[in-house]
């Protein structure tokens, strides 16, 4: 297989379950938890600012109401994502990408940085999340892209070329040699729960890495690992204490 600098565990959202979702102190306990490797969402604020988030709707994850999209920065920034996880997680803010960033360097995590763009900002959330991370990125392993959307995979190889990108999928598509070279990606990220280990052979013989989500199971881990997969996406790190680090 082609090289994964990666991490075989990504905790997912930050730290998983263990933190509120895409949150500087989910990125801080990943680490404390001996994580490598963290992956998060990236949105756009109205003022077209790349922040931490994973639904397009401010209600599940943060303490506001309304379309991320539809808010400024200025306003996110006022809002609680912490405590709705938990009260003692109260007053913890949405990041931006740049101090996720900066974070990660902090922390010596290594990045995976899905772009969520809202409907309709496809193109804007690639080219701005892929500009912002070449700019900030200080060398190292880098971050590694992807996203649902394709356009914004698009975008963000034109902004960025140099970074890398992975395709985003529920399950591995028939043509997904056509859509890797389109992409220029180098790897593919599926659903664990779509896991199809004919396609996962076939990735598997041209070395092009296969990681899954979500998987909080270690045993179910393992088989995927046995199975050809290279990494696994887990909202559970905690629980993958004797192959975090691998
Ligand atoms: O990037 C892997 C995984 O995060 C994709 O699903 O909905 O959790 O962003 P979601
Ligand atoms: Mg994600």
């Amino acid at each position: 297989m082609a090289s994964w600098p990666y991490s075989r565990i990504i905790a997912h959202r930050c730290g998983g379950a263990l933190a509120p979702e895409n949150t500087l102190a989910g990125l801080r306990i990943a680490a404390r938890l001996g994580c490598r490797a963290v992956e998060f969402d990236v949105m756009l604020s109205r003022d077209g600012v790349p922040v931490l988030i994973h639904d397009e709707t401010l209600e599940r994850t943060t303490n506001g109401a309304g379309y991320v999209a539809e808010t400024d920065l200025a306003a996110l920034r006022q809002l609680d994502a912490g405590v709705s996880h938990a009260p003692a997680f109260t007053g913890e803010p949405l990041p931006t990408l740049a101090e996720a960033i900066a974070a990660c360097d902090e922390f010596g995590l290594i990045a995976n940085i899905e772009i969520k763009p809202a409907r309709g900002f496809e193109l804007a959330t690639g080219a701005a999340v892929a500009l912002l991370t070449k700019k900030l990125w200080r060398g190292g392993t880098p971050p590694l892209l992807s996203s649902f959307s394709e356009d914004a995979l698009a975008a963000a190889a034109l902004a960025a070329p140099q970074l890398p990108r992975a395709l985003l999928v529920n399950e591995v598509p028939g043509d997904w040699a056509q859509r890797l070279r389109r992409h220029g990606a180098v790897a593919v990220h599926c659903a664990a729960a779509r896991f199809d280990a004919q396609r996962a052979a076939a990735l598997a013989a041209v070395g092009i890495p296969l990681a899954c989500y979500t998987v909080n199971d270690p045993a179910r881990a393992e088989a995927l690992f046995a199975a050809g997969v290279a990494a696994v996406f887990t909202d559970r790190p905690d629980l993958f204490a004797a192959i975090r680090i691998s």
